[in-house]
C-alpha cells in the first residue's frame, strides 16, 4: 500500500516554526523507508500524522490514493501497525493476551487468533510453548520489542510505523533485531516507515532513506545514493560519507544492483556464465573485494540459486566519482 505525502506541514500551537515543513514524497508499496535525522527534526511528528495521532496544519496524506482525513480513524488504524521505543505492552497481560488485543477488537474467532499468536511467536523466534504465557516483566528488552512487533503485526496491517523501536536496546541485540526485521520483511512485504537517528541502522535496513533537516526533506533516495551522492553538506556529514568504505559494508548488494526484472533478460550481453556470483544480502564491501580479487567487472546477484540482478564496478565507481567531482 503506497503512502503519499503532499505538501504536508504541521505547526504546533504556539510554536514559532513548523515541526514538519512542506513535505512531499511517495513511499512505494512494500518498501522499508527509514526517516533519518537528528533529534527534533520532525521524524516522530511526520510519522504520527500517518495514523492521525496528529493532523497536518496543511497538506494531505494518502494511503493507496485515499486521503486519510476522509477515512474513519479506527478503520485507518486497523490498516496500520505501530511500534514505539517502549514496547507499550500491557504489563498485567501475558504475551499471548498482548498479541491478541487487535484480533479481539476485530472479533476474530478464538481458534483463529490462537493460531495467529503461535504463528507470530514463531515468526519472531520466541517458541510459543515457552513464551505464550509469560508476562512482559519476564522478558528481556529485546524480547519485549519483538512482542511489540508481533502485536503490531497481529491484525495483518498493510503498513507498519516504527518509531525508534530499537532505540533503548543494547548494540548487539539491536543488530539481531535489525536482521530479524530484514528477514521478516522478505516474507511479509509490508510498507514500513521506520524512524531512526542512527545512520548505521538506516543504511542497513532501508530500501530508501528519507532525510529530514528542521522539518524539511533534504534527500529521499537509496542508501547507496545517499552515501555516494549526498544532496548537501548536511547529508554528507550526517551519513559519514567520508568513511565510504566502512559505510559500504553496511549496504546490502541488492540496494545497488540492477534488477533483472527491470531489464530485458536474458539480454545480448549474457553475463551470467562467467560472472562470479554474490548473494543479494551480502554487503557492498564484500562485493567490491570480490570484484577486485577476481578482476570481474560485474557480478551476478543471486537469491538462493536464482539470479536476480547484476552489480557492476562501473556503477559503483561512477557513483563514488560523482561525489568527488563537486
Ligand atoms: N506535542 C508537541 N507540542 C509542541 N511541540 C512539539 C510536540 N511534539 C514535538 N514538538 C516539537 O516539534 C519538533 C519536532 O519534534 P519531533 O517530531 O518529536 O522530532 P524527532 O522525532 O525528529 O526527534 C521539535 O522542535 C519538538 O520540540
Ligand atoms: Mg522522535
Amino acid at each position: 500500500m503506497t503512502i503519499r505525502f503532499d505538501r504536508v506541514s504541521l505547526t504546533f500551537p504556539g510554536a514559532t516554526r513548523r515541526a514538519v515543513d512542506d513535505c512531499s514524497c511517495e513511499i512505494a508499496a512494500g518498501d522499508l523507508v527509514v526517516i533519518l535525522g537528528p533529534s527534533g527534526c520532525g521524524k516522530t511528528t511526520l510519522l504520527k500524522m500517518v495514523n492521525r495521532l496528529y493532523e497536518p496544519t496543511s497538506g494531505s496524506i494518502y494511503l493507496h490514493e485515499t486521503a486519510i482525513r476522509e477515512m474513519e480513524v479506527t478503520k485507518l488504524r486497523r490498516k496500520i501497525g505501530y511500534v514505539i521505543q517502549q514496547s507499550g505492552l500491557f504489563p498485567h497481560m501475558t504475551v499471548a493476551q498482548n498479541i491478541a488485543v487487535v484480533p479481539k477488537l476485530l472479533e476474530w474467532p478464538r481458534a483463529k487468533y490462537q493460531s495467529r499468536i503461535d504463528e507470530l511467536l514463531k515468526l519472531i523466534e520466541l517458541p510459543p510453548e515457552e513464551y505464550r504465557n509469560r508476562y512482559p516483566g519476564q522478558l528481556s528488552g529485546g524480547q519485549q520489542q519483538r512482542v511489540g512487533l508481533a502485536r503490531a503485526l497481529a491484525g495483518d496491517p498493510d503498513v507498519l510505523l516504527m518509531d525508534e523501536p530499537f532505540g533503548a536496546i543494547d548494540a548487539i541485540t539491536r543488530e539481531t533485531l535489525q536482521d530479524e526485521i530484514l528477514y521478516l520483511q522478505q516474507q511479509l512485504h509490508k510498507t514500513i516507515l521506520f524512524v531512526s537517528h542512527d545512520v548505521e541502522e538506516a543504511l542497513r535496513l532501508a530500501d530508501k532513506i528519507l532525510i529530514l533537516d528542521r522539518g524539511k526533506i533534504v534527500q529521499y533516495d537509496t542508501p547507496f545514493k545517499i552515501l555516494t551522492q549526498p544532496a548537501n553538506q548536511f547529508v554528507h556529514d550526517l551519513v559519514g560519507a567520508d568513511d565510504m568504505v566502512r559505510q559500504l559494508s553496511l549496504l546490502r548488494v541488492e540496494t545497488a544492483m540492477t534488477d533483472l526484472k527491470l531489464t530485458d533478460w536474458p539480454g545480448p550481453g549474457d553475463i551470467s556464465k562467467d560472472n562470479p556470483t554474490i548473494a543479494r544480502d551480502d554487503n557492498l564491501r564484500q562485493a567490491l573485494s570480490l570484484m577486485l580479487g577476481t578482476g570481474a567487472s560485474s557480478l551476478t546477484v543471486r537469491d538462493g540459486d536464482r539470479p536476480v540482478g547484476v552489480l557492476t564496478l562501473d556503477y559503483i565507481r561512477n557513483s563514488v566519482a560523482a561525489q568527488h567531482k563537486e
